[in-house]
C-alpha cells in the first residue's frame, strides 16, 4: 500500500447527490482532476470546464468500466435502491466498480456507507437502541449497505468505508471524530461537509487503509 499524493485523478460516483455534490466541489477546491459520473449532468451545478463528467448509471458495467480506467482513485456516494423490487444499487454498483479497478489497476477507493451496517454497538446504550432502531425501519438500505461492506473486504484494493451517524445539511466544521471500532461516543450527528471533508482527506492518506472508521462530530 503506497498513498497517492499531490493531485488526484478521481473518479466520483454519486456526485449529483447530497454529499456527492459537496464531495465533487471539494475535490476541485482541492485540486484534484475530478471525473463525476452522474445520471443526468443536467443535475451537476458546476462552472464549465471543472470537472469531465462522464453520463452513465452504475448498473452498466460498460459505463462504469470507461469512468474508471485512467483514474488513481475512485469515490463512492452513492444512494441505495429507492423502490422495492427495483434492483439494489450498492451491492451491484461497488462489484461493477471494484471489478473495472481491478482490470485497470486502480488500487484506492473510498466509500460512503453507514454506521449501524456492521451491526456494531455505539458505546451507549441509547446510541446502540437508535443504530437498532435505524435497522428495523430500513431494512432494505442496511442490507444493501452490508453486502456493499462484504463485497470491498474480499478485495486486494486499498479501500476505505467510511460509516457516518445521521447525515445533516449543516457547515463544515472540519473537526469530527473518527473511530474504527464502534461509532464515536455520544455521537449522533455529522454534516454532510464535515464527511466529504474526511473522505477527500482519504484519497492521500494510508491512516484508514482496509478500515471502516466511524465518524462523528
Ligand atoms: N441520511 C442519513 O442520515 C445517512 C446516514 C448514514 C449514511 N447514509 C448513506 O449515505 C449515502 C449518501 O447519502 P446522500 O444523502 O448523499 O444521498 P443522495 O442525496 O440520495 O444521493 C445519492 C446519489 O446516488 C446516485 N445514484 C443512485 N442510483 C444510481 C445509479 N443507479 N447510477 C448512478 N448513480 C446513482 C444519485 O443520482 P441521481 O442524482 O441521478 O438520483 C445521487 O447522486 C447513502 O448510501 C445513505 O444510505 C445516510
Amino acid at each position: 500500500m503506497s498513498g497517492l499524493s499531490g493531485i488526484v485523478k478521481v473518479v466520483i460516483f454519486g456526485a449529483t447527490g447530497q454529499t456527492g455534490r459537496l464531495l465533487t466541489n471539494q475535490g476541485v477546491a482541492k485540486g484534484h482532476q475530478v471525473t463525476a459520473f452522474v445520471r443526468d449532468p443536467a443535475r451537476l451545478d458546476l462552472p464549465n470546464g471543472s470537472v469531465r463528467v462522464i453520463q452513465g448509471d452504475v448498473l452498466d458495467s460498460a459505463a462504469v468500466d470507461r469512468a474508471v480506467a485512467g483514474q488513481e482513485a475512485v469515490l463512492v456516494a452513492l444512494g441505495t435502491a429507492t423502490r422495492r423490487g427495483s434492483p439494489q444499487v450498492l451491492p451491484q454498483g461497488i462489484r461493477h466498480i471494484l471489478d473495472a479497478m481491478e482490470r485497470h489497476g486502480v488500487r484506492r477507493i473510498v466509500v460512503l456507507s453507514a454506521a449501524g451496517a456492521l451491526r456494531e454497538r455505539a458505546g451507549s446504550f441509547i446510541g446502540t437502541i437508535g443504530l437498532a432502531v435505524a435497522r428495523v425501519f430500513l431494512p432494505g438500505v442496511y442490507r444493501e449497505h452490508r453486502a456493499m461492506l462484504e463485497d470491498l473486504r474480499t478485495r486486494n484494493l486499498d479501500w476505505i468505508a467510511v460509516r457516518p451517524v445521521i447525515l445533516t445539511n449543516g457547515p463544515w466544521t472540519g473537526r469530527y471524530r473518527v473511530v474504527t471500532e464502534g461509532i464515536p461516543r455520544g455521537g449522533y450527528r455529522i454534516s454532510r461537509s464535515d464527511v466529504a471533508d474526511f473522505m477527500i482527506r482519504q484519497l492521500t492518506g494510508d491512516e484508514f487503509v482496509r478500515k471502516m472508521p466511524a465518524i462523528a462530530n
